[in-house]
């Protein structure tokens, strides 16, 4: 019997943040794997009408709790509730242009929300944590593919968020030998679950390249703006690693899995990239797009985002050696499922 101080093998997972557009896609993967979820949102960019939506596709029912990882009281009666056997944190603000103007907001909300959170996990010693981190810890990575080791130098108060969370996580770790703790750390989540009844669902106009190309397929925007053709890359547009949602949850459900059976390392947050080790720049994607769906997608070219890199992708070897997953859905499959919801669901969730 595995039985690291506190957690139960079957009792439930914690998933904050459970109602965003990862996490209803984590959650979807769990419960298909067998597993008992219970989400924590405040709905602060999401909506309850994602929960119905993932408990209607016939693969149980998650429970929701409506609050916020800050509220210590709220966090000390879910915990008190059942014996978790872990958690998935995701909850969090995510926009880097709004982190450089609001950096207080991101700091708080993103390192103040993990510290209450695992704070609760020590006192009611839950020991499984899977952190939500970002490729954008590595910054403009100077080599590709780019592996766990390369250094860590993100640009904006987001990332600086995120990695702050991932070495707060470390320290816990060390100071705690018997809890589990990996962070991992994602490239570009895009598509959307096979049944086109959940996906992403941006409020306003997308900051991201995928929901701002499907909501030009079916009408919502005139064009794509394609942020510079004056990278140094073949296309001279800007190349990343973009990875189906699907893939993403399923790399949560073998991670703890992997936790639940005896893995991670004492005294260690074990960073662990999930991409799929494919570059595509942002003309492929389009044309992609275009292919799998039949749709026009108009686009102009404009010039550099402040911020953005040219080129970055995954070396994502170590999540393969440490818990058998691979990113296994094609391009192609990622525009038919994110055109299947985009166009089955033309204003999200509305
Ligand atoms: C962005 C964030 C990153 C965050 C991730 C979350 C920036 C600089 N980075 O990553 O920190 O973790 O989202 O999902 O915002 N593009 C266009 N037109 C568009 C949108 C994007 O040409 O309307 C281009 C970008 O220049 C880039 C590529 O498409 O080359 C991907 O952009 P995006 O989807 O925003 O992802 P990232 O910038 O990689």
């Amino acid at each position: 019997m595995n039985s690291v101080k506190g957690s139960s093998r079957d009792g439930p997972v914690l998933v904050t943040g459970g109602a965003g557009y990862i996490g209803t896609h984590i959650g979807a993967a769990l419960m298909k794997a067998g597993h008992r979820i219970v989400i924590l949102d405040n709905f602060s960019n999401s909506t309850p009408l994602a929960v119905d939506r993932l408990n209607s596709l016939g693969l149980g029912c998650a429970e929701l709790v409506e609050g916020d990882v800050h509220d210590e009281a709220l966090l000390d009666r879910v915990f008190s509730a059942d014996r978790f056997s872990g958690v998935i944190h995701l909850a969090g603000v995510k926009a880097v242009g709004e982190s450089v103007a609001e950096p207080i907001r991101y700091y708080d909300i993103n390192v103040g929300g993990a510290l209450s959170l695992v704070a609760a996990m020590v006192r009611h010693q839950i020991s499984r944590l899977i952190f939500s981190s970002t490729a954008t810890v590595y910054g403009d990575p100077a080599k590709l593919p780019v592996a766990e080791d390369a250094s860590l130098q993100p640009e904006h108060p987001y990332g600086r968020s995120k990695l702050m969370i991932e070495q707060m996580l470390q320290d816990v770790a060390a100071a705690q030998p018997w809890m589990r703790i990996m962070s991992l750390r994602y490239f570009n989540p895009v598509g959307a679950h096979p049944s086109g009844r959940i996906g992403e669902d941006p409020k306003g106009i997308p900051n991201n390249l995928f929901p701002y190309i499907a909501q030009t397929a079916v009408g919502v925007r005139d064009e794509v703006r394609v942020f510079g053709d004056d990278w140094p890359t073949p296309d001279g547009t800007g190349i990343r690693d973009y990875l189906h949602v699907m893939d993403v949850a399923e790399g949560h459900v073998a991670a703890l899995t992997h936790l639940i059976d005896g893995g991670g390392k004492s005294g260690r947050n074990l960073a662990v990239n999930l991409g799929s080790g494919h570059g595509t720049s942002v003309l492929e994607v389009i044309r992609a797009f275009r292919e799998a769906t039949g749709r026009e997608i108009p686009y102009r070219i404009l010039g550099r985002r402040p911020g953005d890199v040219a080129a970055y992708w995954a070396d994502p070897t170590y999540a393969e050696r440490l818990f058998g997953w691979t990113a296994k859905l094609s391009m192609a499959e990622i525009c038919r499922d994110h055109w299947n919801w985009q166009s089955a669901n033309p204003d999200g969730y509305k």
